[in-house]
């Protein structure tokens, strides 16, 4: 017998705002086709004036709360994933405990950029095995938006807003691959990179939110390397490779990262979850979008073994190998 973390609601929300590349096209060097070809972007939603972080996170919440049939005060702990918070503190998750309605269990954010959402699953998924909630509600929430310097091409085209939530709880299971729930997750960190990919501001250095800095091309080179890598490692923990895969649900932030890394996974496209030309890369929030999108959309199904594989800024990366 072993405690899992299984699957039971899942949902996302999208501002309503959606931006097409050509509308980059009045202010900026660059072309839809530019766009589409190196990264496979085609639009992606932003917040509106006002809109927050954790009013994204609340709409994503309700959603998955409803998709599992489940009432907030059912949840014992929130674990948001975020880098792009309402305010320095309080943490996003205790606005959505708020905003939910609900006093019952803790709520706390995880910051690991585009990783984040991997590293909050894992952290879920410790919550329960351990016994030290039942129920969670793990969120991506990003208004990247917020953070982006309009006048440089080679970021600000690339990142959108979005929130995914997902809902876990515990099943006793056999301890066997055939059960449903988080089965294996590998996390990786290395900070000697942190001027690949940071923000220029933050509370104790000079008081700014900042605006995101991005050394494209090398990102680029660490992710095609990485994620396989981790992807591999997770696989390996539970004797599984490519072939015992249904759905790779990769963060979402370039297609040709996405496919480069299925290649290295031996993993045809047809059983990979894309989403990227319809969001762009919203940091945290993309595997929970890609994960809610592909369960809508019929891709994904109770049974299925999925890999989430994620890199972001830090650099912080890793994988999570579940059974839906
Ligand atoms: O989520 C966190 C992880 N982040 C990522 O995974 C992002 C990883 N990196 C990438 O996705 C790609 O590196 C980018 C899409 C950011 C850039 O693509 P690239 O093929 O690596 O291009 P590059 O940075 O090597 O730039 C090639 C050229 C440059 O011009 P020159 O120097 O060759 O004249 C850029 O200035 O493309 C230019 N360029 C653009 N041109 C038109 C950069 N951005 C644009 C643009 N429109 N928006």
């Amino acid at each position: 017998m072993k405690i899992r973390a299984v699957v039971r609601g899942v949902g996302h929300y999208l501002p309503e705002r959606v931006v097409e590349n050509a509308e980059f096209e009045a202010t900026l060097d660059t072309t839809d086709d530019w766009i589409r070809a190196r990264t496979g972007i085609e639009r992606r939603h932003f917040a509106a004036e006002g809109e927050t972080t954790s009013q994204l996170a609340i709409k994503a919440a309700q959603a998955a709360l409803i998709d599992a049939g489940m009432a907030a005060d059912q949840i014992d702990a929130i674990v948001v994933a975020t880098s792009t918070p309402d305010l320095t503190f309080p943490s996003v998750a205790t606005m959505v405990q708020a905003g939910l309605g609900t006093t019952s269990g803790f709520a706390y954010d995880i910051q690991a950029v585009c990783a984040g959402f991997v590293f909050a699953l894992t952290n879920a998924n410790g919550l329960i095995v351990s016994g030290q909630a039942e129920r969670v509600l793990v969120i991506g929430a990003e208004t990247f938006s917020r953070i982006m310097d309009w006048e440089d091409r080679g970021t600000c085209v690339l990142f959108g807003d979005g929130a995914g939530a997902l809902i876990l709880e515990a099943a006793n299971g056999s301890g066997t691959n055939e059960d449903r729930g988080v089965l294996s997750t590998d996390l990786h960190s290395d900070g000697r990179y942190r001027e690949l990919l940071f923000v220029d501001g933050g509370v104790s250095s000079n008081g700014k939110a900042g605006h995101l800095r991005m050394q494209g091309n090398a990102v680029f080179k660490h992710a095609v390397q990485k994620l396989a890598e981790t992807a591999h490692t997770a696989l390996g923990k539970i004797g599984m490779s490519g072939e015992d895969v249904n759905w790779i649900v990769p963060h979402q932030a370039n297609l040709r990262i996405i496919s480069a890394t299925a290649e290295r996974m031996q993993v045809p496209m047809e059983r990979v979850v894309v989403t990227v030309q319809d969001h762009g890369n919203t940091s945290a929030a993309s595997i929970p979008l890609a994960l809610s999108v592909g369960k809508q959309r019929g891709q994904i199904k109770t049974g299925d073994i999925v890999v989430t594989e994620a890199i972001g800024g830090g650099l912080a990366w890793g994988a999570v190998v579940l059974r839906w």
